[in-house]
């Protein structure tokens, strides 16, 4: 999907065009006299759609203007592209909306990442590629200078984009190896530095948490780090950890068969990771950025790790597995160790980390666990502004507590019921970061969706948490 601008036509012929309207604004003649009274009043995502001079209008309500949300844009431009691919439109046109307390360019933002969001459907492993149709372009026709927004917007929807594709490969062939590929592919393209610790180098750096997940599979694990704007040591530096779990069946603490294939998301994470990396080396941000993750499948074998095991973690804490399914917080002990050597101004961790956290805040905002204020009012508002909402949990010393063990410095379950169980693996987390500032957000709500959405597919992978942690990262870099 490429997004044109151009001056407001009114010579268009043969096409489709979307106009967005406030409740209680008037639509053009040629539609009210059409219409049966009262059928459409611009509620919000309310749709009146007609023909004239040969071209289909859509129209399509933004609500009230006190209760007026970005994220409206965003599904106004998702409904129209979904229009334009159901009436198999190569080209769409939409009238850039004027919302009062907005500017053009943040209009122009929400309406192209939610064009391109829309345009994304995984059709890869079809073998019949024809019978899907998509929209090409969706130009936008306004008198204002919208190029940065539409900049910005496109650079953040390809960047999701890339997660969710790459996302929807399987285990068999999204191994631990090709999350490694993808970002030197990424590094290439986009000049960054690069790092691939293999498992001779993990083996060497005692990177045992890693390692121990990694027993059971029959892939090496890598540890990745990728580095934007390496060299500018002026900047402030700043880092994103992500989990990158390739199958998660549990290992030997096995999980139930139902539902198991969705566990190829447990590397949302890493690809998030890079997504992010991605986002903020194309708009150049001023910082310098680590994009840190750490890949394994997590899986059952007579070389697995058994629950009772217990091992040394890269950072010298000694952890009893209780529970081989809790893997994730394995893998970013050692990550967030490493990372937080670098002393970065914050590290902002993404995990799949606990089913737990679906069952707190199901699938409509992200858990938020901190030990900054200010590094959570910077995602809190920039969840607000990117629809990609998170809420902010808490970490008591009670809940840090629960992880101490019989045997060893820490276990890696804060109790046998999984009371409270997204927090005690947030507490786990926090005993590796040391005293930097740090955010952890647990994404397991979020990461997939299985119903419809006006700009997210119907199912699949989501590609939550680029928009937020970028805008995050651009508003901490202003202060
Ligand atoms: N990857 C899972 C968490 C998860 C579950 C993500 C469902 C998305 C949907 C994680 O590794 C896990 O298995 N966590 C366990 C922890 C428990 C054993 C303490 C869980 O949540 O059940
Ligand atoms: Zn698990
Ligand atoms: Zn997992």
């Amino acid at each position: 999907m490429e997004i044109e601008i151009t001056q407001p036509k009114d010579n268009l012929k043969n096409t489709m065009i979307v106009k967005a309207v406030m409740q209680g604004e008037a639509l053009p003649p040629f539609a009210t006299e059409v219409m049966n009274k009262g059928a459409f009043e611009g509620k919000t995502g309310q749709l009146f759609s007609t023909v004239h001079n040969s071209n289909r209008y859509i129209f399509y309500g933004l609500g009230e203007q006190k209760e007026f949300e970005l994220d409206t844009i965003r599904r106004f431009a998702g409904t129209a592209v979904n229009y334009g691919t159901g009436m198999k439109n190569e080209k769409v046109y939409a009238e850039l909306p004027i919302v009062k307390g907005y500017t053009s360019n943040e209009i122009a933002q929400a309406l192209t990442e939610g064009a391109i969001l829309a345009s994304y459907k995984c059709i890869k492993f079809k073998s019949k590629q024809d019978d899907y149709f998509e929209v090409k372009t969706t130009i936008i026709q306004t008198k204002e200078n919208i190029a940065e927004g539409v900049k910005k917007g496109s650079v953040l929807g390809k960047s999701q984009n890339f997660v969710r594709d790459f996302n929807e490969n399987p285990a068999n062939i999204a191994t631990p190896q090709k999350l490694a590929e993808l970002a030197k592919e990424l590094a290439k393209q986009n000049k960054l530095g690069i790092t691939v610790f293999e498992k001779e180098d993990l083996k060497k750096m005692k990177m045992n948490a890693i390692l121990a997940v990694n027993q059971g599979s029959v892939l090496p694990p890598v540890l990745v780090i990728l580095e934007y704007n390496k060299d500018k040591k002026e900047l402030p530096l700043y880092a994103v950890v992500g989990k990158g779990i390739t199958f998660d069946s549990g290992g030997i603490s096995i999980k139930p068969a139902k539902g198991m294939q969705e566990m190829k998301y447990d590397k949302t994470g890493a690809v998030t990771t890079m997504g992010i990396v991605k986002a903020v080396s194309e708009l150049q941000l001023p910082i310098r950025l680590l994009g840190v993750f750490a890949a394994t499948e997590n899986m059952p074998s007579g070389t697995a790790q058994r629950p009772g095991d217990i091992i040394t973690a890269y950072s010298g804490k000694t952890i009893e597995v209780l529970n081989t399914d809790a893997e994730g917080r394995l893998i970013l002990a050692d990550a967030l160790a490493y990372t937080a050597e670098k002393k970065p101004e914050a590290i902002i961790d993404l995990a799949t980390l606990t089913g737990a956290m679906i069952i707190a805040l199901g699938h409509y905002r992200i858990g938020l666990f901190s030990n900054n204020d200010k590094v959570s009012k910077a995602l809190f508002d920039a969840g607000e502004k990117t629809f990609e909402r998170v809420w902010r949990m808490p970490l008591d010393k009670e809940y840090i507590e629960m992880n101490k063990a019989d045997f060893a410095d820490i276990k890696n379950i804060g109790s046998e019921m999984g009371e409270a169980g997204s927090i005690t693996a947030a507490a786990f987390l926090h005993e590796f970061i040391g005293d930097v500032p740090w955010a952890h957000l647990d994404i397991a709500g979020v990461d997939n969706i299985q119903e419809k959405h006006p700009y997210l597919s119907a199912k699949g992978a989501t590609g939550i948490g680029v928009r937020l942690v970028t805008e995050a990262l651009e508003r901490m870099s202003k202060k």
